[in-house]
């Protein structure tokens, strides 16, 4: 176990763990961001930035990337660490104006106007989508393209990808919701990412419920009976409430 400080307060972590997950362990609450339990830290907003103090130096970095040493002291909350944070959001906000979670970021942080010229686009650039889609989906439909300020993220060419599987798995992480995802009849449309994909069409009802390339990446993943990709959600467990039910009445 390693020992170090975070505002005052002792805690003991295991050799690995970021101080982030040091600070959460001791209540202290760092924003963020670009930060997902499921997915590698990459660093990228900046938000969730503590003082780390190293003798008679100090620096900032990055909470969700820094990994806790040995008698190592962190301030989370000195003025120099909530002035830096602000600036990041004021950044971010400048950036993306109607993105709700930086919005919400800036009320809780007294941030009243930005002094940057705005943009007026979605994407914080935390490359959240991109890893989600390499290390959990594992289809790595997306990633980034450009430097400076033309840098976003986009499919290959900037063309309808071959390889993404309509999940949504970008989308649902995305902290701006900047990925347009939109369902018509029997396509599920990634408008963000210039994608149409078929739908497959329960055996019951025969609502379309899920992209058929989808189906077939989880058959590849998983070994379960097939009629279990066959029938959305709500057939389920309409299936199981009345077997339940039968199993009430002793019919079962
Ligand atoms: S689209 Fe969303 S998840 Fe992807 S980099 Fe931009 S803000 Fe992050
Ligand atoms: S949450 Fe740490 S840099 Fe974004």
């Amino acid at each position: 176990m390693l020992n170090l400080t975070i505002d005052g307060k002792k805690v003991s972590v295991e050799k690995g763990t970021t101080v982030l997950h040091a600070a959460r362990k001791l209540g202290i609450e760092i924003p963020t961001l670009c930060y997902h339990e499921g997915v590698s830290p990459y660093g990228a907003c900046r938000v969730c930035l503590v003082e780390v103090v190293k003798g008679i130096k100090t620096g900032l970095t990055t909470s969700c990337t820094c990994l806790a040493e040995e008698g190592m002291e962190v301030k989370s909350d000195s003025p120099r660490v909530l002035e830096s944070r602000k600036l990041m959001v004021e950044l971010l906000l400048a950036r993306c104006p109607e993105a709700e979670k930086v919005k919400d970021l800036a009320r809780k942080m007294g941030i009243e106007g930005v002094r940057f010229k705005r943009e007026d686009k979605e994407c914080i650039l935390c490359g959240l989508c991109v890893r989600v889609c390499q290390e959990i989906i594992e289809a790595s439909v997306i990633g980034f393209i450009n430097r400076g300020a033309n840098r976003e993220v986009e499919t290959p060419f900037q063309a309808q990808s071959d390889v993404c599987i309509g999940c949504g798995a970008c989308s649902s992480v995305c902290p701006t919701e900047a990925i347009k995802i939109k369902e018509m009849f029997d396509k599920r449309i990634l408008e963000t990412w210039h994608t149409e994909l078929e739908l497959k069409s329960c055996k019951i009802c025969g609502r379309y419920f899920v992209p058929k390339k989808e189906l077939e990446h989880l058959k590849e993943k998983i070994e379960l009976p097939e009629d279990i990709f066959e029938i959305c959600t709500d057939c389920k467990r309409k299936s199981l409430t009345g077997k339940i039910g039968e199993i009430k009445t002793g019919a079962i």
